[in-house]
């Protein structure tokens, strides 16, 4: 029986709610009032957008500095992450992936019938890959190594040089590397160019849903190869035959202000930040990498278990973060800033009531 659900998507839309809610991941909602552009700009049918709209297309190749033609659209990072992997992925194909793991990457590489490898970040150097765990893993049957920048759960940014080492180690036995860079955007000082630049092994997904909080927009992309993008464009006419007009419309108008959107989202983003490393330091039986980037922090409990920690945090404290099991390491718990700062800090406070109840 193939593997056909997410786990942690379910539970992200079904429980994850709380008063308190620390189990985010992106930023606070933009609002449509904020966003120049009037209804009656807007159409409900487009004509000319069938694989893509061409001002949107050109919008992110801009973005990123690539050729439009790279650019393939899809229904936000999770669309982008199904297309890029269904093109290259064949049943029984090695596919080699980070732990801790974003759940529905896994969850789509099983669904596919990939034979799934797995390589260890180093949560003793801050998270960090090392190439040499790739190399030792790779095989000549390994078609594609999967990794997040930044990491999801850790919020780790992994240098252009590691990266050019695993596109190397990946070029050696023919293999992909799919870089999802959901959160990059989140680095907002120095924010790295897209790892697509590197070499053409290197496949990109992303979207402007975490970092711009414009997530119902659904305006995800793919950064592929010519031949490699047309597979996923003729992949996705099974999926959605064609994409949704009036959102196309509205990403353009987000793109036009983007930088905009980003500074607000980043004001609640780095007062969160603030909050988050006052409370680390302070507080004894929990502890984090601390990033100067990124939305979500990963936290670990020294002592017990985090599902039922966190099951009291909701039941007692109106405060809710995700499970660190999904992310295959049950002794964590992952926060997530830019949302609101007074809810953070009122959450924050409440998981140090919880602690000290414990
Ligand atoms: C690493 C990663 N990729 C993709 C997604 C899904 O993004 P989108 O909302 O753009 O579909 C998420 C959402 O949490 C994520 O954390």
């Amino acid at each position: 029986m193939r593997h056909k659900h997410s786990d942690y998507m379910n539970w992200s839309k079904t429980q994850s709610h709380a008063r308190y809610n620390l189990a985010t991941s992106g930023a606070a909602p933009f609002p449509l009032r904020e966003l120049a552009v009037h209804l009656d700009t807007l159409e409900i049918n487009g004509s000319d957008n069938g694989y893509g709209y061409p001002p949107l297309q050109k919008a992110i190749a801009a973005h990123h500095d690539v050729d439009p033609d790279c650019v393939v659209e899809s229904a936000g990072t999770s669309m982008a992450n199904h297309l890029a992997m269904a093109s290259i992925i064949e049943p029984g194909d090695e596919v080699l992936i980070e732990h801790p793991a974003y759940g529905p990457i896994l969850d789509v590489a099983r669904d596919l019938e990939a034979n799934v490898k797995r390589f260890r970040r180093m949560d003793e150097a801050g998270w960090a890959i090392d190439p040499k765990a790739i190399r030792d893993r790779i095989t000549p049957n390994t078609r594609l190594i999967v990794i997040t920048n930044l990491h999801n759960p850790t919020s780790a940014l992994t240098p252009d040089g590691v990266l050019q080492e695993i596109g190397d180690i990946a070029r050696s036995v023919g293999a992909f590397v799919l870089v999802d860079e959901v959160y990059l955007d989140a680095v907002y000082q120095g924010t790295p160019r897209t790892s697509f630049h590197l070499g053409p092994e290197f496949v990109v997904t992303s979207s402007l849903t975490k970092v711009y909080g414009v997530s119902g927009l659904r305006c995800g992309w793919i950064l592929a190869q010519h031949d490699l993008a047309w597979k996923m464009r003729k992949l996705n006419d099974l999926y959605s035959a064609t994409p949704v007009y009036p959102g196309q419309l509205l990403a353009v108008a987000v793109f036009k202000q983007l930088n905009q959107v980003r500074e607000k989202a980043r004001r609640i983003v780095e007062a969160d930040r603030k909050l988050l490393r006052d409370f680390l330091v302070k507080q004894s039986g929990v502890s984090a990498v601390c990033t100067d980037w990124g939305t979500t922090s990963f936290v670990q409990l020294e002592q017990g278990n985090a599902d039922d920690f966190l099951k009291r945090l909701r039941t007692e404290f109106e405060t809710a973060a995700v499970p660190g099991r999904f992310f295959e390491m049950p002794d964590h718990f992952r926060v997530g800033m830019g949302v609101n700062t007074e809810m953070f800090a009122e959450g924050l406070k409440r998981i140090a009531r919880a602690l000290v109840e414990a």
